[in-house]
């Protein structure tokens, strides 16, 4: 019998309705259609609009789309992990209220905040509880409602972000599918150039921290582009050398989208053609949390069983990693 592996057995995503265009936003600031598809690839991302609703809602479509595509019964699922910088509130975790939302009963569920890598340690820590043969279906679930934490008024930040959830079932294999390996990276010296002012425990919320904006994302857009270009590309290749694979091996990279040229570095280092390249930027923007999920699901029909598929993320903490997958089945 082969090793225990974790295989991703079924992926769901959902975006809301609301599409944000370019030139919506060039309405709202003093930005271009041509600037935003220029520097980063963007063409239209989605909104969450009403009131009351948070990143569980964005889960609660994934994950409820998730068990009826796989047609599993809520009550199956051991676990279910949430990668969100987004939460509904601070505690509980936001897991908890989409398990709650979608009726899974007999679960453990807590979220994780690795930011744009959320999902990729997220995958990686659901894998290794169905490596240790204890669990035998985790929900792994990226949600993030970006919206409630971009500034409408900085057009900096704002053309970037937009609201989505992706998930995954993860199952245990004994085939030769699966997580195969990863390797992750932070650098929390990398905090000063990507963060949220103020809302956590060092600088509570008042008055004054609202006036200020501080409760929004602070970027500086050009050190955390220097960084998250060298960095995904050299995480991608590196787990490409450690397990012998070449170029033509690869079916797809599976990469983060934040910007067009970060990802087409990515694809360059690895020596890839831009067709081996999962790319719906233009569509969602940065989703955080939820963009590898997206694009998973956007591909699904094109996936084959054993399809070598290598995920790569960078973003806030700085956090980095890639995900060596073999895909576990064919289309449906
Ligand atoms: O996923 C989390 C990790 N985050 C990332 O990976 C994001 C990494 N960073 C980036 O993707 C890019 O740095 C940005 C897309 C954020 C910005 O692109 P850039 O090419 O680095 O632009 P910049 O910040 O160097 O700005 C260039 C110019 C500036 O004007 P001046 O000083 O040259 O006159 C900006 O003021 O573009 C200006 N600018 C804009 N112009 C029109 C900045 N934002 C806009 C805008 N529309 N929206």
């Amino acid at each position: 019998m082969g090793k225990l592996r974790a295989a991703i057995t079924g992926i769901n995503a959902w975006v809301p309705e609301y599409r944000l265009t370019n030139h919506e936003l060039s309405r709202m600031v003093d930005t271009s259609d041509e600037w935003i598809m220029q520097r980063v690839g963007i063409k239209e991302r989605r909104i969450l609009k009403g009131d009351g609703l948070g990143s569980s809602d964005l889960g609660e479509q994934a994950v409820r789309g998730l068990l009826s595509k796989t047609g599993t019964s809520p009550d199956e699922i051991d676990l279910v992990i949430c990668a969100t910088i987004t939460p509904d509130m601070f505690f509980p975790a936001t897991a908890n209220i989409i398990s709650d939302k979608v009726g899974i009963k007999n679960a453990f569920s807590f979220d994780l905040a690795a930011a744009c890598s959320g999902f990729l340690f997220a995958l990686q820590t659901g894998a290794t509880y169905i490596e240790s043969g204890r669990y035998k279906k985790v929900i792994v679930v990226g949600a993030d409602k970006m919206s409630s934490i971009t500034d409408y008024s900085d057009r900096t930040t704002c053309p970037l972000f937009g609201d989505a959830a992706g998930a995954v079932l993860l199952e245990p294999t004994t085939e030769e599918t699966g997580i195969m390996d990863y390797i992750f990276r932070s650098d929390g010296a990398g905090r000063k150039f990507l963060h949220i002012k103020a809302g956590g425990s060092i600088r509570p919320a008042t008055h004054e921290t609202v006036d200020a904006k501080e409760h929004f994302i602070y970027q500086e857009g050009q050190s955390v582009f220097k960084f998250a270009v060298v960095n995904m590309a050299d995480i991608a290749a590196e787990i490409m050398e450690r397990n012998n694979l070449r170029a033509e091996d690869i079916a797809w990279l599976v990469p983060h989208q934040a910007n067009l040229r970060i990802i087409d570095a990515t694809g360059r280092r690895m020596g890839l053609p831009p067709e081996k390249v999962m790319i719906n930027i233009q569509n969602y923007g940065n989703t955080t949390a939820a963009t590898i999920p997206l694009c998973l699901w956007e591909y699904e029909s094109k996936l084959k069983k054993g399809d070598v598929l290598i995920l790569a993320a960078f973003g806030g903490g700085f956090t980095w990693g890639s995900v060596y997958v073999k895909w576990a089945y064919d289309p449906k």
